[in-house]
């Protein structure tokens, strides 16, 4: 499974990019408001630091402004992926972008049904969003496997991107449902390498191995 960052905290993920463990990024206008600088420099900054798909998103309601500023993020960086909403216009833009060959990411899905219409648009990527759906009462990690029997049922290529992710659970679990990626906030990401049993085990090894009066190298 990819591991995608959800943050525009442009430092943070050039520290985090240095694990070679991430794939790409996603960001979205709360999280650029986060942030508190400039969309344009902050982008240039991220794609600069992690060479995979980096994901900025559109504000324009209209299709045709949406593929306006979908163009214009394009071509801050090859890696930039055009995210749009899920709304008829949206899938609207979603289309043309694909059809013209620019990538999209086609956001704020909260049903199967949904994410079919974004793969029957040509969507690189549907982002089904998991804790917010858990907020809302319902099962969030049940859309994942809806939209992966449907995808395969009919070999759609759009990847399943889990988002609004909240904790480590909630990665496993999509691994397991078979999310293509995942994008997660910087401290589930952190989470994600820890364990107590791992810490406590290295101590006693090192304490064992100190003990031999040996060394290696
Ligand atoms: C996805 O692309 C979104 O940026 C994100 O995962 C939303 O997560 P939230 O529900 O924690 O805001």
């Amino acid at each position: 499974m990819q591991i995608f960052i959800d943050s525009a905290d442009a430092a943070e993920l050039k520290t985090l990019a240095q694990t070679g463990l991430v794939d790409g990024v996603t960001t979205n206008p709360s999280l650029v408001a986060k942030a508190g600088r400039d969309f344009f420099e902050t982008l240039r900054e991220i794609c600069a630091a992690v060479p995979g798909p980096i994901s900025a998103e559109v504000v324009a309601q209209d299709c045709e402004t949406m593929i306006k500023e979908g163009l214009k993020l394009r071509a801050v960086a090859p890696n930039i992926v055009v995210k749009v909403p899920l709304t008829p216009e949206g899938l609207k833009a979603c289309k043309y972008l694909e059809d013209n060959g620019h990538p999209t990411n086609v956001t704020l899905c909260f049903s199967a049904v949904q994410a079919l219409m974004a793969a029957k648009a040509g969507a690189t990527f549907v982002s089904p969003f998991i804790g917010r759906l858990d907020d809302n009462g319902q099962d969030g990690m049940e859309l994942i496997r809806e939209i992966r029997a449907i995808f395969d049922n009919y070999d759609y290529p759009t990847s399943i991107l889990a988002a609004s992710i909240r904790t480590a659970g909630h990665v496993r679990d999509a691994a397991i449902a078979g999310a293509d990626c995942a994008t997660i906030p910087p401290t589930v990401f952190k989470s994600l390498y820890k364990h107590v049993l791992t810490d406590m085990g290295l101590e006693a090894f090192l304490k064992d191995w100190k003990s031999t009066g040996q060394s290696i190298l």
